[in-house]
């Protein structure tokens, strides 16, 4: 990867994408292609798992939501991402997952890119989900449930769709306004054509006859709104909207009943649905099955569960995707983040007060007549 749009006098600069960047990524590609990219990034990136610096994410937990840093590093990028998780705020129109997030450069330290990860984190989530849909769902799978209708789950519905060839979707949301909005976006969306929506009642007939749950609701609970009298044999569980502690969604007789898989044990023992469960209960990481190390369904009756709570390598495959993209199509805008400096050394420079005109005249005379006199 070089440095973005630069020449040699912009060594520091950082490409920044804002959020219309990241929709013109989306426009100029397409939404399958982009959901596809950035799967095979995300794919990639879990086939090097060992190449990976990697540590549970850094929480800051308040009454109503949290904030959280999500750093990671290979040996020559390193990322972060900022993002806070805040069930009540739509109630005052602001989201409920809000993030940012930077691609660095190991060697130097100078961060590459400064990008949008809202629109982002929608994005990397649904097409972690399908990433390992593909690895532990039946392959036959054609209908999904889709349980909570808020901002992720037009992505969910679309990564389904074109990754997993799921035709049909049934909806269910608390809030009937996030259901409507849901459909509208997709009804009207070509991306969705072929794709049968169909409105559910409650969460019992919105699961029932699915091949494969999402669950991706927000509410700072433990709720339990999968239950173990709920699964058919063969179902997969794709539990995204637990993670964090005190916020899961899935009964703890849904995960012993099933076969689980984790992104990253550490984190997901804490910030899980696994969280109800004791130390000892056993999980497959999913790097383990892409990898072939070991099996991911044992068979087409087991119920498998990806029990995700997102984790930070998988914004890094999300943001060397974007560098990659808004370099090929040279969108984003390179910002002087960091000082630049002709004498790396003389930081102090740029606020050292700039001699008054008349005062600068005098001192080039000055200059020019002590010159003149060594000369
Ligand atoms: N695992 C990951 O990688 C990952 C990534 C992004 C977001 N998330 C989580 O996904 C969840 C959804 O995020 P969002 O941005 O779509 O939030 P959102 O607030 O926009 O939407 C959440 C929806 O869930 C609904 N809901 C709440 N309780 C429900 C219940 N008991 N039954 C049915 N619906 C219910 C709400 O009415 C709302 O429409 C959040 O909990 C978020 O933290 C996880």
């Amino acid at each position: 990867m070089s440095s973005p749009h630069t020449t040699s006098a912009s060594r520091t600069n950082t490409l920044f994408l804002s959020p219309q960047d990241v929709a013109s990524i989306i426009g100029r590609q397409g939404m399958a292609a982009t959901l596809q990219g950035m799967a095979t990034y995300i794919r990639q990136d879990f086939l090097r798992w060992e190449s990976f610096d990697k540590a549970p994410r850094v929480a800051s937990h308040s009454p109503d939501g949290v904030i959280e840093l999500m750093p990671i590093a290979d040996a020559s990028r390193y990322a972060f991402k900022y993002v806070n998780g805040h069930p009540k705020n739509t109630a005052q129109g602001l989201s409920t997952v809000m993030a940012f997030g930077v691609l660095a450069d190991v060697a130097t330290g100078t961060p590459l890119l400064l990008s949008e990860m809202t629109l982002t984190t929608a994005l990397r989530t649904a097409a972690t989900s399908a990433v390992a849909a593909r690895a532990l769902a039946r392959p036959d799978s054609r209908v999904m449930a889709l349980i909570g209708n808020g901002a992720q789950s037009e992505f969910q519905a679309l990564a389904f769709h074109h990754l997993m060839d799921i035709e049909e979707i049934r909806l269910y949301d608390i809030d009937l306004a996030a259901t409507a909005k849901l459909m509208h976006n997709l009804q009207a969306n070509p991306d969705a054509a072929g794709l049968r929506l169909i409105a559910c009642a409650s969460v019992a007939d919105a699961v029932r006859g699915a091949d494969i749950v999402t669950t991706i609701t927000a509410d700072k609970t433990n709720a339990a709104i999968i239950t173990a009298d709920m699964l058919e044999p063969g179902m997969h569980i794709n539990g995204v909207g637990g993670d964090c502690p005190g916020k899961t969604e899935i009964h703890h007789g849904v995960l012993r009943a099933a076969k689980v898989f984790v992104e990253f044990e550490p984190q997901t023992r804490i910030e899980g649905d696994l969280q109800h469960l004791p130390a000892e209960f056993p999980v497959t990481e999913l790097w383990q099955v892409l990898s072939g190390q070991k099996p991911g369904r044992d068979n087409a009756n087991q119920i498998t569960m990806f029990d995700s709570v997102g984790f930070a390598m998988e914004d890094f495959s999300a943001l060397r995707y974007l560098f990659d993209q808004a370099q090929t199509l040279r969108l984003g805008a390179p910002i002087a983040l960091i000082a630049q400096l002709s004498d790396p050394k003389d930081l102090y420079r740029l606020i050292r007060p700039m001699p008054a005109r008349s005062e600068r005249a005098a001192t080039q005379v000055d200059a020019h007549v002590a010159l003149t006199e060594t000369a």
